[in-house]
């Protein structure tokens, strides 16, 4: 199944955000696609604000540190992998561990690590003329999510 949303405005981006974060649970893997400047890191922040990340809480892009963490209705990470170029390091970020104790990863440009991220994703992929998202699932939990999604 393939769900394509447009967003042509940043409340849009947030409606969908909402909708999204309601269905996430512990151990969620969501991968964030799509060209720079398409809204990756603007869909990370509005999922954890929806998830509780309050407005004292600063949700920068993760370019430079590759993880944030986050404690809200869930604990998640946000990570951004471009800058990444080997599984391996992947593997010494720790998000696999922290998934599976339970985290959930948001994780752009992550789609091509996510063997190692312990797969079963989905992946939002933006685009930006027109802006857009297309969700896909890659397994069980992450279908359930997208179901869920397009009901
Ligand atoms: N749905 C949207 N409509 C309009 N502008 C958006 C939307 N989503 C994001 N933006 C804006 O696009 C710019 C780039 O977004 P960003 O999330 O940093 O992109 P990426 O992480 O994919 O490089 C930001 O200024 C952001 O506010
Ligand atoms: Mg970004």
């Amino acid at each position: 199944m393939k769900v394509v949303v447009a967003l042509p405005t940043r409340s849009a981006t947030i409606r969908l955000a909402r909708r999204l974060a309601a269905l996430l649970a512990p151990g969620d893997l969501v991968l964030l696609e799509g060209p720079l400047g398409a809204g990756k890191t603007y869909l990370a922040r509005a999922l954890l604000r929806a998830l509780g990340v309050g407005r004292d809480t600063r949700v920068t892009s993760p370019t430079f540190a590759l993880v944030h963490a986050y404690a809200a209705r869930l604990d998640v990470r946000h990570a951004d992998l471009y800058r990444v170029a080997s599984g391996h390091e992947v593997d010494e970020l720790g998000l696999l561990a922290a998934r599976d104790a339970g985290a959930a990863l948001l994780v752009e440009w992550g789609a091509r690590f996510a063997r190692e991220l312990g797969g079963d994703a989905l992946t939002a992929t933006l685009s930006l003329e027109p802006r857009a998202v297309a969700l896909g699932a890659s397994g069980d939990r992450s279908s359930l999510v997208l179901a869920g999604l397009s009901s």
